[in-house]
């Protein structure tokens, strides 16, 4: 029998504890072992609940208890999920985690610790909910050298924009039934902003090169600018508004952001819908190869969990690398990458594409009946030639009192 605690019961906590239930025999024939959940920690209590009986409240017994030798923390956060993880690590126990706010800030410690302890610090749940992607990087694809990471890693902002998008559900109406669903942070400004996908691609980008990357040197644009109309347009175009986390390893360095992107219909994350979410890797040996599948929510997430405590069983006596060092990462600016790009443009079509087309060069166009505005999708270009572009398009437009009223990147 092996002893476990969970620091968290919350909604992935408790979830936790429901699949090491309901799985049980099979979990036991996969660790060696039976796991055997000892302490639940949480502020609350749960009568009436099969943990009724686990539930404490004071960290320490679980730090001071060696018959403990597996720890899931779920409580999100970083404080007091910090100190309690690194606490337990230095106690010579195991941790996994879904908690991707933990490991972006504090993962290259943490995993150094759990090195010179000969213990180990897992966090398969906290980039893409339940899919198996992080072991995917660094097990079964330990033979590449990942070159480039491209991926709708949000649950909570694919799932609002497919139901702006497909249901015509208001921005508010959809984060409320994300939330409703388990799927949001407990600050929702995280998913929306894109926090939360851009600590996601940091360890991501963390796990592909090596390196330590400082997620606060990200460029990082949520989903709080796109609206109703962008989504129309993009319909009308054949593209799809996704928000997107990307990485190109460059040497030991990375061009690593965060934004919306529109894709088109031959790009596989165009159908990536709801709260699912989907990983394109690219190695140099294997090529490009996709994980897909629930981004977020209760049980998905806590397979994540229970998979690292399975793992967890079968290394008690032992470290498993994961090719993370201290190492620093430099986040290379995006200059020169090459996007086409979607304008939204006040004022008379009629009066205004050719002028558009001026400064942007050659591109499609799409109107939307009964609005003074127009949209444009230009050619593939680089970033910083579309910036002059912009510049110039604009100044030309406030001539006539109009403007450029979005701008979002789309596909090459
Ligand atoms: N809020 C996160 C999401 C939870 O929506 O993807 C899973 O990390």
């Amino acid at each position: 029998m092996i002893y476990a605690a969970i620091m968290g019961y919350g909604t992935i906590g408790s979830g936790v504890f429901e699949v090491l239930e309901k799985n049980k025999d099979k979990i036991a024939a996969a660790a060696g072992q039976p796991i055997e959940v000892k302490y639940v920690l949480d502020l609350r209590d749960f009568p009436g609940t099969p943990v009724e009986d686990k539930v404490i409240h004071d960290f320490s017994v679980i730090e001071k208890d060696p018959e403990v030798q597996l720890v899931v923390e779920t409580m999100g956060g970083l404080n007091p999920s910090y100190p309690f993880v690194k606490a337990c690590l230095l106690a010579g126990k195991h941790v996994s985690t879904s908690n991707k706010a933990l490991v972006a800030a504090y993962g290259t410690e943490l995993l150094a610790i759990a090195r010179e302890k000969g213990v180990n610090f897992q966090f398969e749940a906290s980039v893409g909910g339940g899919i198996p992607v992080i072991r995917t990087m660094y097990r079964a694809m330990a033979g590449d050298k990942i070159q480039e990471i491209t991926g709708i890693l949000n649950g909570t902002t694919n799932y609002i924009l497919t139901k702006m998008d497909q249901e015509g559900w208001s921005f508010k109406e959809a984060l409320k039934e994300a939330q409703a669903l388990g799927y949001a942070e407990q600050n929702p400004e995280a998913d929306v902003e894109g926090y939360d996908t851009c600590r996601k691609i940091a360890i991501l980008t963390a796990l592909a090169t090596g390196r330590e990357v400082d997620y606060q040197e990200i460029p990082t644009e949520g989903i709080t600018e796109i609206c109703a109309e962008d989504l129309r347009y993009a319909d009308a175009l054949g593209l799809s508004v996704k928000l997107v986390g990307s990485s190109q390893v460059q040497g030991k360095d990375a061009m690593v952001w965060v934004a919306p992107l529109m894709v088109g219909k031959d790009n596989p994350l165009y159908g990536v819908n709801d709260v699912y979410n989907a990983v394109l890797i690219k190695g140099n040996m294997l090529g490009t190869s996709m994980y897909y599948g629930s981004g977020a929510g209760k049980l998905p997430t806590a397979s994540a969990v229970v998979a690292d405590m399975i793992e967890e069983a079968q290394n008690l006596n032992c470290h498993v690398s994961m090719g993370w060092s201290d190492e620093k990462l430099k986040v290379q600016p995006s200059d020169n990458s090459v996007y086409r790009y979607f304008l939204r443009i006040s004022g008379k079509f009629e009066e205004l594409h050719h002028a558009a087309e001026h400064y942007l060069g050659e591109c499609r166009i799409a109107l939307l009946e009964g609005l003074n505005e127009f949209a444009v999708l230009t050619e593939p270009m680089e970033k910083s030639a579309f910036e002059q572009a912009r510049g110039r398009l604009s100044e030309m437009l406030a001539q006539s009192g109009d403007r450029i009223i979005q701008v979002i990147h789309a596909e090459a």
